[in-house]
């Protein structure tokens, strides 16, 4: 018996499905929000009934807590060197796999971890899939220290872009801005459709006061996607794309390799 919603059944579907995937011994990167809380209980559970022995690198403040609750060893990126497999949530997924991630606002810390391993799973429920990015207003994480002209070369950008005037609102948490881990603040671009994620998520990225963007382009290796009677299906990233891209973050092409930097 449970007394799940049958939205929280998909998320503990994908979520236990993903948890299968990890083995002992491995550096797990643990990722925010819902979906990745269940992943994170789930991962708990094995480590207790288990003895799995597994170290995991938190995405957020609020991960790193609940890890810690479910008796996980938390230690930092820099400490784990690179990880074997991170599991994450997305807010949306289209058919590349392409992501636009960062609704809970831990966008930044989980794309530097998903860069740093070996494979990242996506944990989703069906609603998350969709045939056009950018129904999901994007999250841009920016600096405080001059937000305002920030925003305005985003809608110059925007508008260069071809995109027109996109309406552009700065995140809240309850009367205040939402502050990030990293002590930012979060600029959450309603884009209505995206059109091409690779070429706005550069353009973004190089905007003096913009730290990330929420787009996640050719990191996701696996899409699992769990429905509400507790089923879960797996979508794969299309071989060619891991060929062209994901093979610059693997082990043997880790650019850090010859200073030693891996552990
Ligand atoms: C956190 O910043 C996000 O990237 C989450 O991974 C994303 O918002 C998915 O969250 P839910 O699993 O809560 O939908």
């Amino acid at each position: 018996m449970t007394d799940l919603s049958p939205a929280d059944m998909a998320k503990k579907a994908a979520a236990d499905r993903a948890v299968e995937f990890v083995q002992d011994g491995m550096r797990l990167g643990l990722g925010t929000g819902s979906t990745a809380a269940f992943m994170v209980k789930r991962l708990g559970e094995r480590v207790r009934t288990e003895g799995l022995r597994v170290v995991g690198v938190p995405t957020s403040s609020r991960t790193a807590a609940l890890a810690r609750a479910e008796g996980i060893r938390v230690v930092t990126l820099d400490q784990a060197g690179w990880l074997d497999l991170t599991i994450d949530g997305a807010d949306e997924f289209d058919a590349d796999l392409t992501l636009i991630k960062g609704g809970g606002g831990a966008h930044l810390q989980e794309k530097v971890v998903a860069a740093a391993s070996d494979r990242m799973i996506v944990i989703t429920d069906p609603a998350k899939r969709v045939s056009q990015l950018g129904a999901f207003p994007l999250p841009v994480e920016v600096l405080q220290f001059g937000q305002g002209s920030t925003e305005k070369h985003i809608a110059r950008v925007l508008a260069g872009l071809g995109y027109g005037a996109r309406r552009i609102t700065i995140r809240m948490a309850g009367d205040q801005p939402f502050v990030s881990d990293e002590g930012n603040h979060i600029l959450d671009l309603h884009m209505g459709e995206i059109t091409d994620a690779r070429t706005l998520s550069v353009a973004l990225n190089q905007i003096p006061g913009v730290v990330e963007n929420g787009l996640f382009i050719n990191i996701s290796d696996l899409v699992v996607i769990g429905h509400t009677n507790g089923r879960s299906e797996l979508i794969e990233a299309a071989p060619g794309v891991e060929a062209a891209m994901r093979t610059v973050r693997t082990r043997e092409h880790d650019p850090f390799a010859d200073i030693g930097a891996e552990q």
